[in-house]
């Protein structure tokens, strides 16, 4: 497994792999993704613009040596106020403080720890990256698989979405937090040297 921050040349890829992922929780029709990758691809560009505040990890995988590291799974990081993003869900989070969103693993490859290790990369570049240790992110109640990963991580839902959110026809979710603890051995992380080991 091996991650590192998105580039330019990573757009397509990601989209793909996010639109895939939205049409999914949506529900969507096949059909839809590509529609949705227009908009997907749309927002992916205006958040590499904000960079460092923000960033989008990608992550590699194979299952074997030998073989060729395929695409596997994204996760969206946001460090500080000024890569907040203008339209974040519901129950609020502070602006102020670390955010991971938009995490998708591909299908096939699910339950092999790549979201593990997504979020494990995210949290460590937060660490890098942010002096604020308080990780907020959120995670819709019908959604099993993330909803475990991120207690077996040690987030905790802060708060949840009054019941009278479906009436506006979206999901109800969970606000939930984690407080990090300080890296002993923090990651370098730069422009230069962007993989993370796991
Ligand atoms: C959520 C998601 C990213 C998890 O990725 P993954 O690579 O399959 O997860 P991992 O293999 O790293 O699993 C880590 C932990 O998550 C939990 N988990 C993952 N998939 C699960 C499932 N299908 N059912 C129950 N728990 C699950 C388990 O606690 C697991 O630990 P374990 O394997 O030791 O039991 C993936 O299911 C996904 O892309 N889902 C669709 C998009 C989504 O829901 N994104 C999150 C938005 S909040």
């Amino acid at each position: 497994m091996w991650v590192r921050v998105v580039k330019a040349e990573d757009t397509d890829v990601a989209v793909a792999l996010l639109s895939e992922s939205f049409a999914e929780s949506m529900m969507l029709p096949g059909a839809y993704v590509t529609v949705l990758g227009f908009l997907v691809k749309q927002y992916l560009i205006e958040r590499r613009a904000l960079m460092p505040h923000t960033a989008t990890l990608i992550g590699f995988y194979k299952e074997h040596e030998g073989e060729d590291l395929e695409l596997a799974g994204t996760v969206e990081v946001t460090f500080d106020r000024r890569g907040a993003n203008d339209s974040t869900p519901s129950p609020t989070t502070p602006k102020d403080s670390p955010y991971i969103c938009n995490m998708a693993v591909k299908k096939p490859l699910r339950r092999r720890g790549i979201g593990w290790h997504l979020l494990k990369a995210s949290e460590e570049l937060i660490s890098k990256m942010s002096s604020s240790r308080e990780v907020y992110l959120h995670c819709r109640m019908i959604d099993e698989a993330p909803f475990n990963m991120y207690t077996k991580a040690g987030y905790n839902v802060v708060k949840t979405d009054s019941i009278l959110i479906l009436l506006t026809l979206q999901r109800r979710k969970h606000l939930m937090r984690k407080e990090l603890q300080v890296l002993d051995c923090p990651l370098d992380f730069s422009e230069s040297n962007e993989q993370l080991p796991s």
